[in-house]
């Protein structure tokens, strides 16, 4: 498949998670066979000004290409500023985001508040086109609510504005993360545009994957929060795609070295006092996967050092 120049190797893609697919995280997602991997949400204004804290979560390197760096907004020439920079940090194709519930950006009109207005998102996406030589794709939601199902006019009118793909969580604005998708929305958001349609929402196991593939026609599936904790989940749903035999799971030891790998580069990257604080929470979707879950949060949030951190590791993931 291609989004405009850029290939993409299999339909499995690592969707956008605030706090979580930073650099290190989207290159372990990488290297266990993610497709294509997107930052997180950065705020257009920021990046636009070339904010130090928006430059940072704009981090990339050509060892995790092609990736895609998103960004939110409003104001199209903000919007088209912000993408410049997206280009020149070395992103693949810079996605928008019409998705965000969060309530503070709702109530600026920006992220999933724009899913009301269609015409908005086409202003926005063909002043992005227009501004950068790298694919512009959305990502969006089913709607505004469960009885305004606006994804498959936003497609159609941002493919008419020149977007390459759209990636469609499949959850209305208003559902947030409760409650399942609904993956129906896609057929009929397909049947109105040529470019690729992926899809979210939901995939826990390599079997939600391909199902939504087959049933639903989606040309790509984002996988969230299922891979949080297990990136093992991308070579499993491409066995599974391809007929293949289900790979070996993992076992503690093998768990614990990804994990290690994770932790080691958050500290050389962003240095330990952000590595420590974002311990806890990195940490814990891995050690769930083996027994012993309590005693290892307990003594995680008593790590002062990566020295003591791989000494918990170690004891846990045997
Ligand atoms: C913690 C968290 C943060 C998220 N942050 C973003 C984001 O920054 N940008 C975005 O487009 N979607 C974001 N999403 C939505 C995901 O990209 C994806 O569409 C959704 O998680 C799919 O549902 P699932 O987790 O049930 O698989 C986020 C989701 C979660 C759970």
């Amino acid at each position: 498949m291609k989004l405009g120049r850029v290939s993409i190797a299999n339909p499995f893609l690592l969707a956008p998670m605030e706090e979580h697919t930073n650099y290190p995280f989207r290159l372990q997602m990488k290297r266990h066979g993610a497709a294509l991997v997107c930052t997180e949400r950065v705020d257009g204004v920021d990046v636009a000004a070339r904010d130090r804290r928006a430059l940072r979560l704009l981090y990339t390197t050509p060892s995790e290409a092609p990736r895609v760096g998103q960004i939110s907004g409003s104001d199209p020439a903000v919007m088209a500023e912000a993408a410049r920079v997206v280009e020149e940090q070395g992103f693949d194709a810079v996605d928008l985001n019409f998705e965000c519930p969060i309530r503070r950006l709702v109530n600026r009109g920006e992220g999933g508040a724009l899913l009301a207005d269609p015409q908005a998102v086409a202003r926005i996406t063909a002043a992005v086109v227009a501004a950068v030589n790298i694919p512009t794709t959305l990502k969006i939601r089913s709607g505004p609510d469960a009885a305004n199902e606006t994804a498959p006019e936003v497609a159609a009118r941002a493919e008419q504005a020149g977007a390459a793909a759209v990636e469609v969580h499949c959850r209305s604005v208003q559902q947030a993360y409760v409650g399942g998708p609904d993956w129906s929305v896609l057929p009929r958001t397909k049947e109105r545009v040529k470019i690729p349609i992926f899809g979210s929402g939901g995939v826990r196991e390599a079997a939600d994957a391909v199902r939504y593939l087959r049933e639903f026609g989606a040309d790509g599936v984002g996988i969230g929060r299922g891979c949080l904790g297990n990136p093992w989940l991308f070579a499993e749903c491409r066995a599974l795609w391809h007929g293949a035999a289900a790979p070996k799971s993992p076992g503690a030891q093998e768990r614990g070295r990804a994990l290690l790998e994770l932790v080691e580069e958050e500290f050389r990257i962003y240095g330990p006092t952000i590595a420590l604080r974002r311990l806890a929470r990195v940490s814990c979707y891995y050690a769930k996967f083996v027994p012993g879950f309590d005693d290892f949060k307990r003594g995680v949030h008593g790590v002062k050092n990566l020295a003591d951190f791989r000494r918990l590791a170690r004891e846990h993931f045997r």
